[in-house]
C-alpha cells in the first residue's frame, strides 16, 4: 500500500477535509475541528507533510516549530490510514518532514504520546535510532492536573540533538 508510488507533498488548505476524516477515523487520535485542520494545512503547512497514493490521502504529519525554541520541531499528530500501516510509511514521513527546508535549523524533535500507544512509541524510538541521538521521557500534560481526569497523561518524548545530515543519509 505505501509503496513506490506514494507521493509526499507539503499540504495546502484543500487537504483539510480529507485530513479531518482521516484523523476522525484513526483512534486514539483526538479528532480536530475542521478549522484546526485548515490551520494545520495552511499556517503550519511548511512543517507538515501529506502522503498520497492514487490521489488519496493515506498519511499526514502535522507540526510546528515551538515559537520560543525554534530549533525544536513539535510533532502534533501522525496518522496513517489503517490499510497502509505497518509498512514504514510513518517513519518515511517523519524523515521526509525533517529533510524539508523549514526544518533546516531543527536539531530537536518533541512529541507527546499516551503511555499505552505502543505504535507511536515504537515509531518515535525507531526515529531516535535512525538519528542516533538521545531520547528523554517526561510528563507534559498530566491526567489529573491538566486534563482533570478527562484524558490519559500525555508523555513528552524529546529526541536530539541531531543533524539534518543524519536524516538525509
Ligand atoms: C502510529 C502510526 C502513525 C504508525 O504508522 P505506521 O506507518 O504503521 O508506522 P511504521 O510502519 O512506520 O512503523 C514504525 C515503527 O512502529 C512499529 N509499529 C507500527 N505499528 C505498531 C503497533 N501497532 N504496535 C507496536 N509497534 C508498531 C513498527 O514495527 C516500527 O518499529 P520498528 O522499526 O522498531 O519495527 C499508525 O499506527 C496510526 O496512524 N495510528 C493511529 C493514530 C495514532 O495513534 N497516531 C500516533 C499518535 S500522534
Amino acid at each position: 500500500m505505501s509503496g513506490l508510488n506514494t507521493t509526499f507533498t507539503t499540504p495546502d488548505a484543500t487537504d483539510a477535509v480529507e485530513l479531518h476524516a482521516l484523523v476522525k477515523n484513526s483512534p486514539p487520535l483526538d479528532p480536530n475541528s475542521l478549522y484546526c485542520n485548515l490551520l494545520q494545512c495552511s499556517h503550519f503547512a511548511d512543517t507538515a507533510i501529506a502522503a498520497r497514493q492514487d490521489g488519496r490521502l493515506i498519511g499526514f504529519i502535522s507540526g510546528y516549530r515551538i515559537p520560543e525554541r525554534p530549533n525544536t520541531l513539535f510533532v502534533w499528530q501522525v496518522v496513517v490510514a489503517a490499510e497502509a500501516r505497518g509498512q514504514g510509511l510513518a517513519h518515511r514521513m517523519l524523515c521526509q518532514l525533517l529533510a524539508k527546508p523549514a526544518c533546516r535549523d531543527v536539531s530537536f524533535l518533541e512529541t507527546t504520546i499516551t503511555p499505552d500507544n505502543d505504535a507511536s512509541w515504537a515509531l518515535f524510538k525507531r526515529l531516535q535510532r535512525t538519528l542516533e541521538c538521545d531520547g528523554k521521557e517526561s510528563v507534559q500534560f498530566d491526567q489529573q492536573r491538566h486534563f482533570q481526569d478527562q484524558h490519559q497523561t500525555e508523555m513528552q518524548f524529546r529526541i536530539g540533538p541531531f543533524t539534518q545530515q543524519k536524516v538525509i543519509s
